[in-house]
């Protein structure tokens, strides 16, 4: 697996190797079936990327899960259009004001059209969502979604999961900052206004950009169990939220109702 982010990010995405060194002695050991259920546990992860993604709505969920690749083996697939590194740079001017030069770029590993097969896909957001552009990927993510154990999606992915179709009839939520533009792609969405993240079937839709860190927390502790995700989260430095209705954002951004 590649990941490649420009030198100027690497500070950032850096995790001290050092410090893990005792905890890495623990291995997640072989994955067992997920308790009452036929499905065994998904081995392969896809994130999707696409220009102007939100950095910690890729990097958080990932982050989490690479401490869980180091105790057992998942692998990663980044998936995008073409194989072009994909920027979070906003394709209009007019949504980067101030000309800044802010922008980490990543290298996909595959192109949608070439994408392995995936046991879990993982949706961002980001300004991004709001391109003309992102049919070919709207269309992929309904002819993709059939074939997955899971589908996360964070932040405003939720629009673009939306406008592909396969939200419909689900209860879902999203970004409360961006709520009203979002749910406008989801008139057939049950959307939830206070929820961290929500769970319907093998949908887990989160809430703004950190929140999907804990989705994915709460995601690996219904794989692997509560210690697990705990320890997981003790290893990250991370005081999670566990309680998916803890929200005081909806009521900040004035979200109190679909
Ligand atoms: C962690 O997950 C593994 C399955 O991968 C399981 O065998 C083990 O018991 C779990 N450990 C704890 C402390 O729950
Ligand atoms: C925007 O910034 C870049 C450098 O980051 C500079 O080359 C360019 O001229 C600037 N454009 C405007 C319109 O100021
Ligand atoms: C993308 O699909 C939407 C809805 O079908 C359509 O209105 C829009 O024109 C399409 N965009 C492009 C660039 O083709």
């Amino acid at each position: 697996m590649k990941l490649s982010v420009s030198n100027a990010l690497g500070g950032l995405l850096c995790l001290s190797s050092t410090s893990l060194v005792a905890a890495e002695q623990t291995p997640l050991s072989t994955p067992t079936p997920i308790p009452g259920q036929a499905a065994p546990v998904p081995k392969t992860y896809g994130m999707l990327l696409f220009r102007g993604f939100e950095l910690l709505d890729v990097f958080g969920p990932l982050e989490a899960l690479s401490v869980v690749a180091r105790r057992t083996k998942i692998d990663l697939y980044l998936l995008a259009e073409t194989l072009d590194p994909v920027t979070t740079e906003p394709l209009m001017p007019s949504m980067n004001r101030f000309n800044s030069s802010f922008f980490p770029t990543v290298n996909p590993t595959h192109t949608l059209a070439d994408a392995p097969d995936i046991d879990v896909l993982i949706v961002p957001g980001g300004i991004g969502t709001r391109s003309p552009y992102l049919n070919d990927t709207i269309d992929w993510i309904a002819e993709t979604y059939p074939k997955v154990q899971y589908l996360l999606t964070v932040c405003t992915g939720s629009a673009l999961v939306a406008k592909s179709g396969v939200l419909d009839g689900r209860r879902a939520t999203t970004n409360k900052a961006s709520w009203s533009s979002v749910i406008t792609f989801g008139p057939n969405v049950e959307w939830v206004p206070k929820a961290r993240w929500v769970v319907d079937g093998n949908i887990w839709s989160s809430s703004g950009i950190s929140a999907g860190i804990d989705a994915t927390m709460a995601f690996i502790e219904y794989l692997y169990g509560a210690d697990n995700a705990t320890e997981i989260a003790n290893i990250m430095e991370y005081e999670r939220h566990t309680d998916p209705e803890w929200d005081p954002f909806s009521e900040i951004w004035g979200v109190t109702r679909a």
